[in-house]
């Protein structure tokens, strides 16, 4: 991508109505613009480009697919077209509150967007939850995940909050064989609900300018809106962190995001960056 790219966006005749999305989210959020892109490798990948070309905040990259998604630790994010992929770029100027509760906040704005659109669409309650720190699972599989990346820079923070939703129906066919998890989308859930990924991230990009401003304010309303979409408190979770094994009962979030686990020996502090959790017993 080359600088002149950045502001050259189509937003007409477009396979996505870029435009729509602008216009609501700059409402609340007038920095907002959308880059669109058919294809790409990985959008957080495009949007570290665009930083290192000076883009501003809250420049968005939104693709109709990725050769290369991303997600957490060395997993691939599958994205075929007809998924919801994009990636935010923030800059944040010596923040007063810890970074590591973006990514918490990343997926609260996703399951929030997701809520909304299915009320508003007349389509019910949606029955998802958070996984530590930030996958979005139904109870059929997982629906969506937050890749965030950061960097500081003289007090200045980079911040990439990548996201991707299953939208169009997936078939059993597309899941690799090795893959642990189940996976499902939100047609597979929702088959009768009108959904469009316009409308869709107008609420999830609405709702993350929310967080982020309850953030800034009050972390203490991040973790307990967590705590609240998880519904981790007093399960039995497994974990490992740099090798070890853990296995305790979830008590909270400690004030930077870490998931606190009662052991035999005390509480653990479980932190985001170095640590999977293998088995999370109250919903299996
Ligand atoms: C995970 O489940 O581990 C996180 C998945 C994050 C996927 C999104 S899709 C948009 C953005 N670009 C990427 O390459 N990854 C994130």
């Amino acid at each position: 991508m080359t600088h002149q790219d950045v502001g050259k966006f189509p937003h007409k005749g477009s396979i996505f109505d870029v435009a729509k999305v602008e216009d609501e989210v700059r409402k609340e959020q007038p920095d907002l613009r959308i880059l669109w892109m058919d294809t790409t490798t990985s959008t957080n990948d495009e949007a570290r480009e665009l930083a290192r070309l000076h883009a501003a905040s809250w420049t968005m990259i939104v693709a109709g697919q990725q050769t290369a998604g991303r997600g957490r630790y060395t997993r691939i994010w599958k994205s075929p077209p007809g998924g919801l992929y994009f990636s935010v770029l923030l800059h944040i100027e010596n923040p007063s509150s810890p970074i590591t509760l973006i990514p918490l906040l990343a997926g609260l704005a996703v399951k929030d967007g997701i809520e909304s659109e299915l009320a508003r669409l007349g389509g019910g309650a949606f029955h998802g939850y958070l996984k530590w720190p930030n996958d979005l699972l139904t109870k059929r599989g997982k629906l969506g995940g937050i890749l965030c990346e950061a960097s500081a820079d003289d007090g200045v923070w980079e911040i990439i909050i990548g996201a991707g939703v299953n939208f169009d129906p997936i078939e059993l066919d597309d899941v690799p064989a090795d893959q642990a998890q189940a996976v499902t989308s939100l047609r597979n859930d929702y088959p009768a609900v009108a959904w469009t990924r316009e409308d869709l991230l107008i609420a999830i990009v609405t709702r993350l300018n929310d967080w982020l401003n309850t953030w800034k304010k009050k972390t203490s309303a991040i973790r307990e809106a967590w705590l609240e979409a998880s519904g981790v408190v007093g399960k039995e979770v497994t974990a490992t962190s740099m090798g070890e094994k853990i296995t305790g009962t979830a008590t909270g979030l400690g004030k930077n995001g870490e998931l606190l686990i009662r052991t035999d020996v005390g509480v653990y502090p479980l932190n985001a960056a170095e640590a999977v959790i293998v088995h999370d017993e109250w919903r299996t």
